[in-house]
């Protein structure tokens, strides 16, 4: 049973005022809030048994070592891994990214060519940059329409076999558009191509299923999936991670050192150089089991209502445009009001107690297509509610009251 009081009553910080108005958290997109099992978890990793993993003989240690491999295979389980070393602990989508990229170096030579596509978040777009520019590779880019959906065609057109990543969102920060990514990475897979997709707007919304999508790298971060901030996952096909060489050096990824020679740890290892996030690695566990008491579909569909209610609500309001109009729409919704800045409308929103995020959000080639200068940001998560949709909705017109 789908119980919106009993999901409120795990996240204290819903309890907050901000100027005497309950708090209406509307910045999902940036980072959702943490239920009290993954705040808890935290406490109780320093208080019971806070030591380094894979180290020591002592209790202590080898209590923490057991708690982050549990962890590593909650991770498996969720996205469907083949195995538990496919998944490797980052510090968040950002650092999963860069390490495949710093990765590619040795696979690509002056010409080959790497696909991203217009809606990229700037961390999927600047590590591929830096690649590029490394090897001489060239960065092409797929069209998007004014819907803020991918132009297939167009893709198709970039593919051949000079293609060797295809670096794609699976869902838009800033549009909400869901990219029919299996179809992508299909069409990448008959040129030889690598495809990595970037989750970290997707998991916490949809099932993602890494073997049934057939990706090579899934990247996600913990901290917008109600987890704890500073940890990321970089799921990586067995053969890739094998194939792909360590990205940074350091204590934990080798097997021996010399100064003559070092040889590196097998995987997930080979990529954890130094000591890792521990408490918030163990800590991340929670928020799986958190979106398990939920049920992944169940979340989606409220969300999708609430998606539903919050854009009509919008629309009804005049001189507003949602930017992002698709069909395959996850709970994100940027709009921008006629002669209003965004900044103006999301500070004044603050005083009403609602949070909401403004500016490019990541994503300046977007607000180049559109056209704007930025958006006021709506992104909701499993805890928000129809009557926080109206208090939004009704600040929103004070707001816009107060500007025009
Ligand atoms: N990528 C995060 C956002 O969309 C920070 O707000």
């Amino acid at each position: 049973m789908f119980d919106i009081n009993k999901i409120r009553s795990q996240f204290p910080i819903l309890q907050r005022e901000i100027y005497n108005k309950s708090l209406v958290y509307l910045d999902n997109g940036a980072t959702v809030q943490k239920p009290q099992r993954v705040i808890d978890a935290l406490g109780h990793y320093y208080r019971h048994f806070n030591a380094n993993v894979h180290r020591g003989v002592h209790t202590l240690s080898n209590e923490a070592t057991q708690a982050m491999e549990h962890s590593r295979h909650e991770f498996q389980r969720f996205i469907n891994a083949k195995n538990s070393h496919e998944i490797i602990f980052t510090r968040g989508t950002t650092e999963s990214i860069n390490l495949v990229a710093n990765s590619f170096t040795q696979f690509l030579q002056k010409g080959d060519e790497v696909i991203i596509s217009h809606m990229e978040h700037h961390s999927n777009i600047v590590p591929w940059q830096m690649l590029c520019e490394r090897t001489g590779a060239v960065l092409r880019v797929i069209d998007i329409d004014q819907r803020g959906v991918l132009d297939l065609e167009h893709f198709e057109s970039l593919l051949s076999e000079k293609t060797k990543m295809v670096a794609l969102v699976h869902i838009s920060n800033t549009l909400g558009t869901i990219n029919p990514v299996k179809t992508i990475i299909d069409k990448a897979h008959q040129y030889g191509a690598a495809v990595l997709i970037d989750g970290a707007q997707a998991v916490v919304h949809s099932k993602v299923d890494v073997q049934d999508l057939d990706c090579d790298f899934y990247a996600f971060s913990l901290h917008k999936m109600y987890g704890p901030t500073g940890v990321g996952i970089l799921y990586g096909k067995e053969e890739w991670l094998n194939k792909i060489p360590a990205y940074q050096g350091g204590g934990e990824m080798i097997k021996e050192v010399s100064f003559e020679k070092t040889t590196y740890a097998d995987l997930p290892f080979k990529f954890e150089a130094g000591t890792p996030n521990v408490a918030g690695n163990i800590a991340a566990a929670e928020a799986v089991e958190f979106i398990k008491s939920i049920g992944i579909e169940n979340i989606a569909s409220y969300e999708k209502e609430l998606l539903d209610y919050a854009t009509d609500k919008l629309l009804a309001i005049d001189d507003v445009k949602i930017i992002g109009t698709a069909p395959e729409k996850a709970a994100v919704i940027s709009f921008v009001v006629d002669g209003v800045h965004p900044f103006d409308i999301g500070s004044i929103l603050d005083k009403y107690g609602v949070a909401v995020r403004t500016g490019h959000h990541c994503t300046q080639p977007l607000m180049t297509f559109f056209k704007v200068p930025g958006t006021v940001r709506a992104s909701l998560a499993v805890y928000n509610t129809k009557e926080e949709v109206d208090i939004l909705i009704n600040a929103l017109q004070k707001t816009l009251r107060m500007l025009r």
